[in-house]
């Protein structure tokens, strides 16, 4: 969401029962420090009062092509001009028809003919109408011209049916909004990402893990996918949705995360091992539960799982990068580059674990860059999503990408 900071954005309305929700994305777009201006269409104005769009962004809303009262005369070329992104949420059949074929009959529509920054186009209406051909072709026709087109969601619709035609999630929209925004700096690069935690089951009812949540090999794989890269996320048991646009393989083991792993790190040309895989498995598991012995103590013997990162460091490939992650208690630096140095990495992210603010279960994460050279970089307390585009940048300043 970064990239909204001071980001022009314009929010198109038209006709359809979805636009109650417009409101409440143009209020995430300005949380995240864009500035928000409206067009309605005629129709849209039946749902909802231009009123309400006005109060929220304290600016006027454009309505109409000829209004006098309106800031400015020509109000849609100078929105236009200023705008970074223009996005129509709800965006009805009718526009949608509109935009395909060029006309320009009302306020939007002419507002959206002089856009020359990215355009996104929320499709919302009833399921059959989504389906019907001539939608269909006209979304086509528009993807043709480099809109993006933020897909409705299946469920309960306005008109009592059950089907795909619900506006897509304003936070969804809002992502789609970064991702048509952002530089597309790792167009044609392959990039592995593991993220997670491994199981290593002992018996069907119990295994060992870590609390891994998953959120920073996740917010890698999603930004390297906003900056065009080609990503496959390889993930252990998680919580999280995967991001849309990536190869996604689901994994439960530290053996089905390595199987997988190298069978698609051959032509990757980033690997990024954010999973915290269990260094050890059980040597012997059971096909039933184990019941309760006698016994006060029992004794389980582990033994060790390959170290995926250390394989991957000691065949890199000609050009390929790999980055490692570190998670230490104490001793972070020492640690951090040890692991570098033997598992032949080119940069590893080392944090302290088991803090509040830092580690596996929160949304921030306070790391530090260790790099090849010897060098290291201490980055302040931030959200995962931006260490993960700084990752990504150091990345792309490595020697070797
Ligand atoms: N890693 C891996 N395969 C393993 C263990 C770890 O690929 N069997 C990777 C992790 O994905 C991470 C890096 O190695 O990127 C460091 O993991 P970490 O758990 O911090 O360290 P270990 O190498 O396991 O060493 P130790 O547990 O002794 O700290």
């Amino acid at each position: 969401m970064k990239i909204l900071k001071n980001k022009n954005i314009v929010l198109g309305v038209s006709g359809g029962i979805a636009a109650y929700k417009a409101p409440e994305l143009l209020r995430i777009l300005q949380k995240a420090g864009a500035t928000v201006r409206v067009v309605m269409t005629k129709n849209a104005c039946d749902f909802i009062s231009p009123l309400t769009f006005e109060a929220l962004c304290g600016d006027a809303v454009l309505t109409d092509l000829f209004d006098g009262s309106y800031k400015s005369a020509i109000g849609h070329i100078d929105l236009a001009k200023e705008c970074d992104a223009a996005v129509i949420a709800p965006a009805t059949a009718n526009i949608i028809a509109k935009l395909a074929n060029g006309i320009a009959d009302d306020a939007l529509t002419t507002f959206m003919l002089a856009v020359k920054g990215r355009k996104i186009v929320c499709p919302s209406m009833n399921d059959a109408m989504y389906d019907n051909a001539a939608v269909k072709r006209n979304i086509i026709r528009l993807e043709a011209d480099d809109y993006i087109i933020a897909e409705p969601s299946e469920g309960y619709l306005a008109c009592k049916t059950e089907g795909k035609g619900r506006l897509a999630d304003c936070d969804k929209i809002a992502d789609k909004i970064c991702e048509a925004l952002t530089t597309k700096d790792l167009m044609w690069k392959k990039i592995l990402v593991t993220a997670g935690p491994t199981r290593e089951f002992i018996d069907p009812v119990r295994f060992i893990s870590n609390p891994s949540s998953g959120k920073m090999g996740y917010a890698i794989a999603d930004a390297a996918r906003k900056r065009g890269g080609n990503v496959i996320l390889i993930s252990g048991p998680t919580l999280i949705e995967p991001p849309e646009g990536i190869k996604f393989i689901k994994i439960v083991s530290a053996k089905q995360m390595a199987d997988n792993v190298f069978m698609n790190a051959q032509d990757a040309d980033i690997i990024i091992k954010a999973a915290a895989v269990s260094d050890y498995r059980a040597e012997e598991t059971f096909e039933h539960k184990v019941k309760k012995a006698k016994a006060d103590r029992i004794t389980l013997n582990f033994c060790k799982n390959t170290d995926i990162l250390k394989k991957l460091g000691l065949n890199k490939k000609k050009g390929q990068i790999v980055v490692g992650f570190a998670a230490e208690t104490k001793d972070l630096e020492q640690n951090a580059f040890k692991k570098l140095e033997e598992k032949n990495l080119d940069i590893i992210a080392g944090n302290i674990v088991g803090k509040p603010d830092s580690g596996f279960e929160a949304d921030t994460n306070k790391a530090v860059l260790f790099f090849k050279s010897g060098k290291k970089e201490v980055l302040p307390l931030m959200s995962k999503d931006e260490l993960a585009d700084i990752i990504l940048d150091r990345i792309l300043k490595s020697p070797v990408a």
